[in-house]
């Protein structure tokens, strides 16, 4: 996808989890020098400084992630725009459905009310909203055939960061990439400052998992320095 975008645009960036893809990508994107792409933690955009980049672009990802992953790219997508810059992105819309937390292929699928509730909150509104007279916009949308939902930053939110990770919609099983996502998170609360929320994912951490020896040991590590 970045390969027909590049023209459009002066500088690109392509992310992903998966350091397979990333690999791949410098393979199949050689020769085109406005495109980087760059593997990341999965949970965030941390290598972008804020009010960077005029447009955030995610086709057929978003869906594969747990509800809790989705957010928090909202919210670092928030952080990461200009003022007035634009997100567009592909999620499923229709009947609520979730996949378990450790799941990270199945597809989830968001209602209206939730995305509109998750772009508010997070200072977005939808540009066809915004250039619509009609009270019931949202509606028109949103809909199950919309390919792309293209909402513009208008305020920048509030970082939260705070997840209860007892009270969600865990299941007793964790993969072990979640565990490993939720241990950098916990790694970058305490590279942070943010003690309290690093010490409550790691108890939630071994309370949810508590199989690895080798997380074990980077918990105690951390904890010490
Ligand atoms: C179905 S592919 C779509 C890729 C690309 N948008 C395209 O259309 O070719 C989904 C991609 O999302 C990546 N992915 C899944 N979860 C992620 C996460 N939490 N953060 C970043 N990338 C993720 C996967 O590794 C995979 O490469």
């Amino acid at each position: 996808m970045l390969k027909p975008l590049a023209p459009h645009f002066r500088s690109l960036v392509g992310i992903d989890v998966s350091g397979e893809m990333i690999r791949k990508s410098k393979q199949w994107l050689e020769g085109l020098a406005n495109i980087k792409t760059l593997e990341t933690s999965g949970v965030d955009l941390r290598p972008f400084p804020s009010d960077s980049f005029n447009l955030v672009y995610s086709y057929v990802a978003f869906q594969h992630m747990p509800r809790q992953v989705f957010e928090r790219y909202l919210e670092e997508t928030n952080r990461v725009l200009q003022p007035d810059g634009y997100l567009a992105f592909q999620i499923p819309i229709g009947l609520h459905r979730n996949a378990p937390l450790g799941d990270t292929i199945g597809i989830r699928n968001y209602s209206i009310e939730e995305i509109s509730e998750k772009l508010d909150r997070l200072g977005f509104q939808l540009v066809e909203e915004r250039n619509s007279k009609t009270t019931a916009s949202k509606e028109r949308v949103l809909t199950e055939q919309s390919p792309l939902v293209l909402a513009q930053k208008i305020t920048t939110a509030m970082p939260q960061h705070v997840t209860d990770w007892v009270n969600t919609d865990c299941e007793k099983e964790f993969s072990l990439l979640d565990t490993r996502m939720w241990l950098w998170f916990a790694e970058q609360c305490l590279h942070e400052g943010r003690q309290d929320e690093a010490l409550r994912t790691y108890k939630s951490l071994l309370q949810q998992d508590p199989r690895s020896l080798e997380n074990w040991s980077r918990i105690v590590e951390n904890l010490i320095e």
